[in-house]
């Protein structure tokens, strides 16, 4: 299950998301905001990160103006590794080498089809663990206070 949410900025590009996942037969959440009424982007961030958070979704995508305000809150959950991209590359490596767990990206700034194409690829690329994974355990260790170095 992929969650999904976004404020306002974003409402329109998480909507094709969702279309565009529902028509891949992938089962979506979606988390809101349910229109384009202006709302405070942390507020649609916190829940779709506590559930990626607790595995209860495998990933998430996130939506805003820019992508960056959503993103940094996303970041602020525990476990979470929100990746704001706007081009192919960054997609799959932020999934390659970051285990990224949400895409973030902003509805004024990328184009429909590319912001797509940055879901397939996000949502198909494997993590390659090895030294990635010791500079994710590194992340970690900020996270919980326990990095010295
Ligand atoms: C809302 O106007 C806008 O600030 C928000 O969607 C986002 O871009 C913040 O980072």
């Amino acid at each position: 299950m992929i969650a999904l949410g976004a404020d306002h900025a974003g409402y329109e590009l998480k909507e094709l998301i969702k279309k565009h996942l529902q028509e891949k037969g992938i089962q979506v959440e979606d988390m809101g905001t349910y229109s384009t009424d202006s709302v405070d982007y942390p507020d649609y961030a916190y829940p779709v990160a506590k559930k990626v958070a607790a595995g209860q979704a495998e990933y998430g995508i996130l939506c805003c103006g820019t992508g960056i305000g959503i993103s940094i809150a996303a970041n602020k959950v525990k476990g979470i590794r929100a990746a704001l991209c706007a081009d192919e590359f960054s997609a799959e490596m932020t999934r390659r080498h970051n285990d990224a767990n949400i895409l973030c990206m902003g509805g004024r700034v990328i184009k429909a089809e590319l912001a797509l194409k940055l879901v397939d690829i996000f949502l198909n690329t494997p993590f390659e663990g090895d030294k990635h994974l010791r500079r994710i355990n590194k992340i970690a260790e900020i996270e919980n206070g326990t990095y010295d170095k």
